[in-house]
This record gives C-alpha cells, structure tokens and sequence, in this order.
C-alpha cells in the first residue's frame, strides 16, 4: 500500500503535494517521489528513504516549480525499495508519468509483450509496466489519455488507484481506482487527488470518493467526468461534504501520533457511544442494527472477519456475543477464511471489522461471504471506505483519524461498538435482563473517565519501561475477555519495538511456554478480580517459583498479585465485559515507551503500513 497526491489549479502544486505526502506517510515509507510540470518541464524528484528526505532532495537539486503535479510515498510489493524503484515512473516516451498504489498481478505478461515491441524498463515495478501498457495503447489505437487508460486497465489484472498526468496535456490529470481508496477534492478551479481527504482537508471540504472500478478525467475549468472503467459508461458522481478538520490529523504536541492517539482514547470511546446510547433511559440507537434487527437477531452464527489488532477485537466480541446475546461466534482471520471453502449459511451474519475499511484480505473475505448469500455488516473507522460500502449494513466506530500504524483508539472503538451492537440484540432477544442491560450501560458510560484514570500511570509505566527495556522476549497472559488483551498487547510490542512476544491464555501457560520462563523472561499478567481470578493468581505463583519477572494488570486495591508480581499497574474496577477496554491501555503504554527508549520510529515502524491493501 502506498499513498498517492495530485493537485491541479493555481497554487504552486510542491509544497501542496509535499505536505500532502507527509500526512499520507502512514501509507507507506520506505521511498518517495514527486514530478512536477513547469510550463516546459516535467521535472522528476524521487529517492528511497521518507517524505523528509524526498522533500531534502528536491529542495536541494529540483525545479520545484509548477501548478499541476503529482506525488507518492511507498510501501514496497514490486522491487525493492530503492531510489529506481520509487514512484512516479515515465512511460518510455517522457510524454506521461505514473503513480500507482496496489499491484497489476499480471504485469510479467505484459511487460513481456512490451519488451518484444521494443519498450524498455528502468524499474522492477509492476507501475513502470503500466505507464507503458497506456503509452502503448495511445499510440497504437491513436486515442487520448482517458480512453488508453480505460483500455489499458481492462487488460490489467490487480488492484490500484494511480493517477497519469500526459506533458502535453498539462490541464489534466486522470485517476481510477480499483481496490484501493482515490479521493478528488473538488476546490474552486482547482482539484485534489489523494488516497485519503488528510492532504486536502485546509483546501476545500467537498470531495468525490471514487468506488471502485471508477476513473476520472479531471480538467481544469471542466466538470470533472467520472465513468466506469469496465464499460464506459458515465457516473453521476456524488460530492460529499467532508467532516474531518485539519487538528484532528495533527500531533497537538505529543511527540508521536501513537501516544496522541492513546490519549484521545476517553474522547474517542465516549464519541462511539454518543448519540447511540442513552444510558439512564435504557436505550441504545443504532440505525445499521435497528435497521436489520431481525436478521442480526436472528444470526444461527455471527461470523467475525479481519486482520491484525481488528481480529483481536474481534475475539473480544466473541465472549461478548456468546455471553450477552447467546449467538455463536467464529472470529476468522480474513486471510485463511477468503482462500478456504468456508460453510456459510444465509442466515449466518459476517461482521467485517477493520479500522481502515481497505484491508485487501477482509474486503475479500466478505465479497466470499455475500456471494454464498449471508448478511455483512461492516465495522470500520473511516468513513466512505471500501469495506463500509461493500457491506449491507454497519456501523462506524467515530475513533477519529488513526495515523500512528499501531492501532490504539481503533481497538478500543471496535470494542465499544461491538459491545453495543451485542447488547442491542442481547436486549431484542431477551438473553440479558433489563437489569443488566441497565447495569452495562451505565458502566460503559464510565469508562472513558476510567480509561483517563489509568492514563494517569503513565510516569509508572515509564519505569517499567526503562526496567524491562533491553529483553529479548516478553510473554503476555490472559484469561476470557482479557486473553484477547494478550495477544494485542504482544502484538503491540512486537509491532514497535521489535521485541518477540507472545500472548497465551494464562491457563495454556502450562502446556508449553512455561519451558520459557527464567529469570530473563518478564511475563505481563492480566489479573482483574473478575472472572477467573483465583486461578490467574495460580499462574503468576507458577512464574514466579520459576523465576519469572511479573508485571500485573490488576483492580484497584488488588492484594494477592501485589504480593508477587515485580510491578503492578491498577485499573479502576468493571464489569467483565468491560475490563478490555481497561487493561488494554497500560500494554498500549508500555510499548509505545519501550519503543521510544530504543529509539525505534514508533509512529512507522519498519516494514509496516497503516492498511494494507495487498494481499
Ligand atoms: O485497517 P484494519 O483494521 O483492517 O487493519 C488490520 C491490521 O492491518 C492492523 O490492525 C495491524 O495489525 C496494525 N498494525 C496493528 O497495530
């Protein structure tokens, strides 16, 4: 996945462009590059490294002149990350220039094709073969950009958004998409591409979300024509008014958007919830659940599809679920289940969670799902997303822009959502009483002044940080609703600091990891006093006759694991259901400190990209 910019109008398009490129880093990192048309030259900036470097080079050795340009950050799947490799790409001619985000998955045959009518390739890219696939067709079948592009696309097997600028053109741009998000941010006489609104947000709050299997040629002075790639046909676009401000996709001063993002989390649970639940009447609205009551109510199986942190709130929901509203759950890693035969049923429903709404592997899983005829309702962060629009039904968890790769405020937003969505049913089908409906509720409109309380631990888990800094491995435990926790807090861990972690169920300790543990091996205990305390506190006596260094995730108050651990960090108290919400914040904490004190870029750690659009 990549992020991609264009702007077209009166402005000078660099330093547009560049700040564009900064806000889509989170896309991908490993190169940049820029090309820009000044009246006579399109001049070609681009080097491995980050947007900081590109924007060094340009500064340094580039015209950075010129109203209409285009620019790219990436993240590597075809060649190396190397200054060649990097976007844009020239066709052979120099007439036209290319950035592309996704993979044209047959570009070997094509490239060979070329290669025999005498193109040449500088790159290892799949993106170099398309800008020549287009060049090849405008000058073989005498046509302009737009229908080269829709030609040459109809022979293109894989996912992309890209967008071509043409030098003897230089009053238009042509976009399309297909499998990975394209945005046109319409201002007056002048218009914005991007992969996301971030780059254009302080311009203009209109933009044309491009679905897929959509192109359009953009003009200056012109309206701007959307068709359909497939066949031709023209597209009523619809321009939608842009909620997003420019503070919410800024630090505000924290050093790293992950902490930022780890201290909107009050905020961003209580925005989830609002307007939604009415906790002192009993109520909760949702118009994607209301809506389908009597499908969703009547699930005979919920199945859960997503990727990374999303699938591990995913598990959360299965004890909630299972425990709330009595419907049996599956929660799938979207990967395995899109390329299994899976059984579905009609009247199964497949909740797609996924922070982004781009994730290639849950989009799959659910396009599987609705054709074998069950329901899908989406969970997703950002608005307009693929997945959100793909899905029948669904509801938005309102966390707010997550920039930082290691999701934080997506977690605990999904869970909230899904906590909601399972009582609503739970409360339908008559599988709680009103008591406890109430009772949940009211808890849940605790939590986020809950959540600020355990954010003020911070100066603690700083020290335990600083202690445990230099290990090698970390285990985490967990059992029920917080054995979810486990796994998201190892992957937190690994994500950013490059730490190895694992998380187990506490009681699974003894089967295996238990031959791991030395006095080397510091092991993060989830231990509320809820569920299966006693035998919790059985474990963390186990690790400790064998050495281990205990850190516990505990209740406030909490006596016996106090009594062992090495350290405890104290949530305040909840109902079960709700301590995830809870004991995941110090984990989130923890690594985020651990990564900063080994000097690790915590906000785009190495080899990852905030959504990952390829398979
Ligand atoms: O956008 P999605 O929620 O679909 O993304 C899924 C995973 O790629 C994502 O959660 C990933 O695991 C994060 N880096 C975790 O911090």
């Amino acid at each position: 996945m990549c992020g991609i910019v264009g702007y077209i109008g009166n402005r000078d398009a660099y330093p547009v462009i560049m700040k564009g490129l900064q806000r889509l880093e989170y896309r991908g990192y490993d190169s940049a590059g820029i090309a820009l048309y000044d009246g006579n030259e399109l001049n070609l900036c681009k080097t491995k490294g980050k947007v900081a470097d590109l924007k060094k080079l340009c500064d340094e050795t580039t015209s950075t002149k010129g109203h209409v340009g285009i620019g790219h950050t990436r993240w590597a799947t075809h060649g190396i990350p190397n200054d060649v490799n990097s976007h844009p790409h020239y066709s052979n001619s120099g007439n036209l220039v290319i950035i592309h985000n996704g993979i044209i998955e047959n570009y070997a045959t094509i490239k060979k094709e070329l290669i025999k009518r005498g193109y040449s390739f500088q790159s290892d890219t799949d993106t170099e073969v398309l800008v020549n696939l287009i060049e090849d067709v405008m000058i073989n079948e005498d046509v302009k950009l737009g229908k080269a592009m829709q030609i040459a696309l109809n022979q293109a097997v894989g996912a992309y958004a890209i967008t071509v600028f043409d030098k003897r053109k230089p009053n238009e741009l042509v976009v399309a998409r297909l499998g990975s998000p394209l945005a046109i941010g319409i201002g007056e006489n002048e218009f914005f591409i991007a992969s996301d609104a971030s780059p254009f947000i302080e311009f203009t709050s209109n933009a044309i979300y491009l679905e897929d299997g959509e192109m359009a040629v953009i003009r200056l002075g012109k309206q701007i024509k959307v068709r359909k790639i497939q066949d031709d046909s023209l597209v009523d676009p619809y321009i939608q008014e842009l909620q997003l401000n420019l503070e919410q996709i800024e630090k505000n001063g924290y050093e790293h958007f992950m902490l930022k993002e780890i201290y909107e989390q009050p905020s961003a649970i209580t925005d989830t919830y609002r307007g939604r639940m009415l906790a002192n009447e009993g109520i909760i609205r949702m118009a994607g659940v209301d809506d389908n009551i009597e499908r969703l109510a009547n699930a005979k199986r919920i199945i859960v599809v997503a990727c990374g942190t999303s699938w591990h709130a995913g598990l959360v929901s299965e004890y909630i679920f299972e425990d709330l509203a009595r419907i049996p759950v599956e929660v799938e890693y979207a990967s395995e289940f899109r390329y299994r035969n899976p059984v579905i049923y009609e009247n199964d429903v497949v909740i797609a969670i996924s922070q982004s709404g781009e994730t290639a592997d849950t989009m799959a899983a659910i396009k599987l799902a609705k054709e074998k005829g069950a329901f899908v309702f989406g969970v997703c962060n950002v608005v307009g997303s693929s997945i959100s629009r793909e899905s029948h039904a669904g509801a938005y968890t309102h966390a707010g822009p997550e920039i930082g790769v290691a999701s934080t405020k997506a977690f605990t937003t999904q869970i909230t959502v899904l906590t909601l969505i399972a009582l609503k049913l739970a409360k339908y089908k008559g599988t709680i009483s009103d008591s406890t409906f109430r009772l949940h509720l009211q808890e849940l409109d605790r939590i986020p002044e809950k959540v600020a309380k355990v954010l003020e631990t911070n100066e603690h888990i700083k020290i335990i940080a600083d202690k445990y800094k230099d290990v090698s491995n970390c285990l985490y435990l967990g059992r029920g609703y917080n054995f979810p926790v486990a796994l998201e807090g190892a992957l937190k861990l690994k994500e950013i600091s490059y730490i190895h972690a694992e998380g187990y169920p506490a009681a699974e300790m003894k089967h295996g990891p238990i031959a791991l543990i030395d006095e080397q091996m510091p092991v993060v205990v989830i231990a509320t006093n809820k569920g299966h305390y006693d035998k919790v506190v059985s474990n963390v006596q186990e690790i400790k006759s064998r050495k281990g260094k205990i850190i516990g995730i505990v209740t406030e108050g909490d006596e016996a694991v106090r009594e062992l651990a090495d350290y405890v960090i104290e949530v305040p108290d909840t109902i079960e259901s709700l301590t995830p919400l809870l004991t995941t914040i110090p984990l989130q904490l923890l690594s985020y400190h651990i990564a900063v004190m080994l000097g690790k870029n915590v906000d785009q750690p190495r080899n990852l990209a905030k959504s990952v659009t390829v398979e």
